[in-house]
């Protein structure tokens, strides 16, 4: 289902209000966060006015994929998460369940892997998320899933290493078979930038770009585009389900 925006703020207020009903109607709630430039309003505005909303003690956090450097450089998603959110909530430690970005790349894929294996439940022999929050790369890719690495989408390991095809940065990722077993997984998109391959991805019929393979098997795909982002699609593509 397609949510467009007028702008960015209005799209990030409106994610906010629908994680305080998500939060409500959850015991426990774990959450994958997505990392990059887009979501950063939305931590701003989760912790400018949201944070009293939010009963974090029922929040786990986890991160949908992470760059393999430091907290501290300015590439670190869990560093722009912290800044923009995790200073700001009242969110026991003990659920803040980040990547270790200084770790050996592929130790840390297993030991991310068993630390989510710990604590997220399971469904179809693999944990579940409740909500996946994704962003989508100009070339496609989603989390850290890129288009020349496309074999990690049917990965039976809950994370995988994977290299930034231009960069050669390393990064840890969620595999896609994770990604489609969460209950709910929400594309934020934003931007004129992202418009042409918002249009490619909703269209499905490239099979080039891994954010075409995901939907949730027995969950809820939602995208969440501002005007911008949403600008090259016709009227036909606005009501898919
Ligand atoms: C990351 C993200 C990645 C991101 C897209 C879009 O760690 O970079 O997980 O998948 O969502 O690359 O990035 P922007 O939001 O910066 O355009």
């Amino acid at each position: 289902m397609i949510k467009i925006f007028s702008n960015k703020d209005e799209l990030a207020l409106f994610f906010c209000d629908e994680l305080v009903k998500f939060v409500l109607q959850k015991k426990e709630i774990f959450l994958s966060l997505s990392g990059g430039s887009t979501p950063e309003i939305i931590y701003k505005y989760l912790s400018a006015g949201y944070k009293d909303k939010i009963d974090w003690r029922k929040v786990h956090l986890f991160w949908g994929d992470e760059r393999c450097v430091p907290p501290d450089n300015e590439q670190s998603n869990y560093g722009m998460i912290k800044k923009y959110l995790l200073n700001f909530i009242d969110i026991p430690e003990k659920n803040v369940h980040s990547v270790d970005g200084e770790n050996d790349p592929e130790k840390e894929a297993v030991r991310y892997s068993e630390v989510i294996k710990k604590i997220v439940p399971v469904k179809n022999e693999f944990p579940v998320f409740d909500l996946v929050m994704l962003g989508l790369g100009e070339d496609g890719h989603t989390a850290s899933i890129f288009p020349d690495q496309m074999w990690i989408l049917n990965s039976k390991e809950i994370c995988e290493v994977t290299v930034h095809p231009s960069t050669g940065q390393k990064r840890i990722t969620l595999s896609g078979t994770v990604i489609n077993n969460a209950e709910r997984v929400i594309f934020l998109v934003t931007g004129k930038s992202k418009a042409a391959i918002v249009k490619k991805v909703l269209e499905k019929n490239t099979k080039k770009f891994p954010a075409e393979f995901i939907h949730p098997d027995n969950g809820d795909l939602q995208f969440y585009l501002d005007y911008d982002a949403a600008a090259q699609l016709n009227n036909k593509q606005l009501y898919i389900e």
